[in-house]
């Protein structure tokens, strides 16, 4: 039996007349008008009802019988076929998909992404001190776009192919090199893994050791992101202290088969860097326990007084050290490039691991990234880039001494924030936050500032500041509300 179709075409719309067809038809069949067994009106009979070329509409119709809603009977055309019912309540109009619902002021876990990049959302406030933002007019826009125009023209053929899912060799290479000369972790290529910024780092580390783990270990106040990450394990977790030098090793467990996470170089979000006897105390720890750590190196390329500190990694000798990095903050967080290290022993499960998980990175960022190093512009780019935030740290920290009575200012020897630790009788950090809000300021009070407290009744005495990305002048007249703020508070 043949039924008449009654479609509504518009010639002017942007949807190709074929699809249009299409779509009106395959709709009329799951709202059940067309039955199973009912014949589709002859291709040529239906271009001449709606005025268009016949093969227009058997386009629409191939593809009707492509997906499985009608079947060619030899020459006798083409026949609606049978849906079961259930499947067909599935794919039914008439209902929303569920989404989460509104999520209540405060409720919910954090985004991990700084809410105010492009592409980010939320509104951010006039002078942010977020932490961790790498300035974006320090990007090196004109050297990236030579490189990548080079590679454009010349190995196109890395784009439709896939490469080893460890990561592209050069980039391996190139990070091995930096890391032995920066850090002196003595690593080669071959215990190097591409990742997807350090977050990816600290999930492939965590899912490598998970089935030997026993506990977890984590510094407190820590990383919000390895908290993240830990709390959804569904394992014990043992919050560790941290006080002036990092994490407190007298207070580790000595049950067996750990995995401590850890940011010796500068405690997140405290600042600390820890001393040479804890970081020895540590491996120790690691070596009696048989245990692991995974050293979070995020920030260590911003070393503003003193000489580079060797990274734990370096000291261990690729034992029980496993070293996340990332390019976030000295190129720019939306490459999404970041590595961990890995001891020898685990290097083909992990090689493995990550070519299950994602099967390697984007050819065209890793290979202009190689370039950038290997011709030597990371190095210059990190000189510039270190002047730049020595610079704006200085001024802040000179700012709040001349404003504060001699402030306590905590981990402003390296990285891209600091922490002032708010003085007894001062405004709790949080208020400050929301009056610093108020007139268009972001500081942050540990628990927003990407930080998280396993202690929910820890003081809250500790504003994080994240200077990379302001002006001088930007930071001056911040510091200036802040002091507006606390003479109004009293
Ligand atoms: C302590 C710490 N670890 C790791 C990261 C990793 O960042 P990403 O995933 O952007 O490379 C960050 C970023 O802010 C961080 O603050």
């Amino acid at each position: 039996m043949t039924v008449e179709l009654t479609l509504t075409l518009d010639a002017t719309s942007a949807k190709p007349l074929q699809v249009q067809v299409f779509d009106q038809v395959r709709e009329i069949i799951l709202e059940g008008k067309l039955k199973a067994g009912m014949a589709l009106p002859p291709s040529r009979l239906l271009a001449e009802r709606l005025g268009i070329s016949r093969n227009t509409v058997i386009t629409a119709y191939e593809r009707l019988a492509a997906e499985g809603y009608v079947k060619a009977r030899g020459t006798a055309g083409l026949f609606v076929e049978p849906i079961p019912p259930d499947s067909l309540l599935l794919i039914q109009r008439g209902g929303e998909a569920p989404t989460n619902g509104p999520v209540p002021d405060g409720a919910g876990e954090p985004l991990l992404c700084f809410a105010g990049s492009p592409g980010g959302g939320g509104d951010r406030p006039e002078l942010d001190f977020w932490v961790g933002r790498s300035d974006p007019a320090g990007f090196p826009l004109r050297i990236w776009r030579r490189i990548v125009n080079r590679l454009l023209s010349r190995e196109t053929a890395y784009l439709t192919d896939y490469c080893d899912p460890a990561g592209l060799p050069e980039l391996r290479a190139a990070i091995a090199t930096h890391l032995r000369r920066a850090r002196a972790v003595a690593v080669t290529e071959d215990q190097v893994v591409v990742t997807a910024g350090g977050q990816d780092a600290l999930n492939l580390v965590f899912n490598l050791l998970r089935s030997r783990t026993r506990q977890l270990c984590i510094e407190n106040p820590c990383y919000l992101g390895a908290s993240l990450i830990f709390r959804s394990a569904g394992m014990t977790i043992h919050p560790v202290l941290v006080d002036g030098n990092g994490l407190r090793t007298d207070l580790l467990p000595r049950d067996r088969g750990s995995l401590l996470y850890v940011t010796p170089s500068h405690q997140f979000p405290t600042g600390a860097t820890m001393p040479l006897s804890r970081r020895l105390e540590l491996l120790r720890w690691a070596e009696e326990t048989d245990s692991y750590i995974v050293e979070d190196d995020y920030d260590s390329d911003f070393r503003y007084d003193g000489p580079p500190l060797t990274a734990l990694a370096g000291l261990d000798g690729g034992r029980r050290v496993f070293y996340a990095g990332t390019f976030s903050k000295s190129v720019g967080a939306g490459l999404r490039i970041g590595y961990a290290t890995i001891p020898r022993l685990f290097w083909d499960e992990a090689r493995m691991l990550k070519a299950r998980m994602s099967n390697g990175q984007a050819w065209l960022e890793q290979a202009a990234l190689a370039a950038f190093i290997d011709e030597g512009h990371f190095d210059r780019h990190l000189r510039r880039l270190r002047q730049l935030y020595k610079s704006r740290r200085d001024c802040l920290v000179r700012a709040l001494r001349e404003t504060f009575d001699e402030p306590v200012i905590l981990g402003s020897e390296s990285g891209l924030h600091l922490v002032w630790r708010l003085p007894e009788g001062f405004l709790p950090a949080r208020t400050i936050q929301i009056r610093a809000r108020e007139r268009g300021i972001g500081v942050y009070a540990l628990s927003s500032g990407a930080a998280y407290d396993f202690d929910p009744g820890a003081r809250d005495d500790m504003l994080v500041f994240g200077y990379s990305s302001l002006a001088e002048t930007q930071i001056e007249s911040a510091v200036r509300a802040l002091k507006s703020i606390s003479e109004d508070a009293r």
